[in-house]
């Protein structure tokens, strides 16, 4: 019965992949040209040089494994939503954060639709997936030299749960879609009324850059965004037709018991601002991964980094936002959600930091991201995190004048510079001259 069930799995895995790729093809050539000039080939990770499956990861949830395997940490059980709230409070993941998406895509994808949607929750290092009254929680986390590591633990009470990570999940999160090194994705794809996609419609990834029309199908979302149009709280064709006549007839929503029982949840939201965060940072954390990996590759070939160049542009447009699609009314979502996601920001003597929101014109107030403190960031290899800073030094002097930067105000190149001048530990020294 088991193997029955995991052979229907791997077909339905396999269907999957192939429907989304055939047709994702086009659009992915064209929504991905800037990034790496479009390749988005699955890098070697299993070869010597990064070793994915082989070596041992580290990273929170690494280290929270080691804690329970000492007995220096019990994580509760709780009846309704078993290890999710105590992982949360574990690994620091807000309850504010939480988003719901109802397409199926997962390994669980039996258990997920627009009735029982897929929650899930994410600070900077760690997602969790949490479906009601599925086997399985799963988790991703971010190792600063492996990239996404994935991971899922049995929802049943035992005295030593085991958080093990489960190759399959690389399936999807180790290929095209998240620039082909084990990363994170997001996806806007419209479904049937049972959560079944119709991936004719999808956009993948998405990112900063995706029109805010084009997010979000397949997903709950809640919070006002004026005029401005997105595919969320959508469900079937009708749904998607009737949009067509009455924009927004589902937009600008707060409260989404209409569409489901949402006390099976933490939280009854699916917080917009959360999602446009994870939009930015997912994509983010791939490019960290992919930068990372193409350097040692390169380094192990070559013994220098010159032919990365045009990967180093796109590295760091996307890390200064310059192709952000503009917002053109304010967002406004949960206040709870704001104020933890700003709880670790880093300040300079302004007050001003990289996690200010703006959530009137753009997402943040200032144009650089705040994974730039990141340890995945600190951690890429010496030649690339010099070159980069050497680079973003002379982008946000004024030095670099290439039209990949015009776009940069001089106040925001300004602020920028004057953020990570005093916030940011272990820059070079010509950082500090003015
Ligand atoms: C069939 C493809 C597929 C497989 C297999 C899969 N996922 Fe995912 N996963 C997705 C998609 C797609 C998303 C993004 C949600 C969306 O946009 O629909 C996602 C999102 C997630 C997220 C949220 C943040 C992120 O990292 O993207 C987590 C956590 C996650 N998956 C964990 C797992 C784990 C753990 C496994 C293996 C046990 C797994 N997934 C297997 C398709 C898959």
């Amino acid at each position: 019965m088991q193997r029955r069930k995991q052979i229907i799995l791997k077909i339905e895995i396999l269907i999957c992949l192939l429907l989304g790729s055939a047709i994702c093809f086009l659009t992915a050539a064209s929504a991905l040209a800037d990034d790496f000039q479009g390749a988005t080939h699955q890098l070697p990770y299993d070869d010597e040089v990064i070793n994915y499956h082989k070596a041992i990861p580290r990273g929170p949830v690494a280290e929270l494994q080691a804690k329970i395997d000492r007995g220096d940490l019990t994580l509760k059980f709780d009846p309704k939503f078993g290890y999710l709230p105590a992982m949360m409070d574990a690994l620091k993941v807000p309850k504010s954060s939480q988003m719901l998406v109802f397409s199926k895509t997962s390994l669980q994808r039996a258990f997920i639709s627009p009735k029982n949607p897929r929650a899930i929750y994410f600070n900077d290092d760690v997602y969790l997936g949490f479906i009601p009254g599925a086997p399985v929680m799963e988790v991703s986390a971010v190792d600063p030299q492996l990239g996404g590591i994935f991971y899922q633990l049995e929802q049943t009470e035992k005295p030593r749960p085991q958080i093990t990570r489960n190759p399959d999940c690389l399936q999807c999160h180790g290929a095209g879609k998240s620039l082909g090194v084990p990363g994170h994705l997001v996806r806007s794809i419209a479904t049937d009324e049972t959560g079944e996609l119709d991936t004719r419609t999808e956009v993948s990834p998405v990112t900063h850059r995706t029109p805010l029309a084009d997010r979000w199908a397949g997903w709950y979302v809640t919070g006002t965004h004026g005029a401005q149009t997105h595919r969320g709280n959508l469900i079937g064709a009708d749904a998607f037709e009737r949009q067509e006549k009455h924009p927004n007839y589902l937009g600008n929503v707060t409260n989404l018991n209409r569409f489901f029982k949402t006390e099976a949840y933490l939280t009854g939201r699916s917080d917009i601002v959360a999602l446009m965060v994870l939009e930015h940072q997912s994509h983010m954390h791939n490019y960290i991964t992919r930068l990372n990996f193409e350097t040692r590759i390169m380094l192990a070939s070559y013994g220098h980094i010159r032919y990365l160049n045009s990967q180093v542009n796109a590295f760091l447009r996307y890390l200064l936002f310059t192709e952000e699609a503009p917002l053109t009314e304010a967002i406004r979502g949960d206040s709870q959600y704001l104020k933890d996601f700003a709880s670790p920001a880093i300040r300079d003597r302004r007050g001003h930091s990289l996690r200010d929101f703006d959530l009137q014109t753009r997402l943040f107030k200032y144009p650089c991201s705040f994974l730039i403190y990141s340890t995945a960031f600190d951690q890429l290899p010496q030649a690339m995190r010099d070159h980069l800073l050497q680079r973003l030094h002379d982008i946000l002097t004024g030095k670099d004048v290439s039209a990949d930067f015009v776009k940069l105000r001089p106040a925001d190149r300004q602020a920028v510079l004057e953020i990570l001048r005093e916030t940011k530990s272990s820059l070079p020294d010509y950082w500090k001259k003015f």
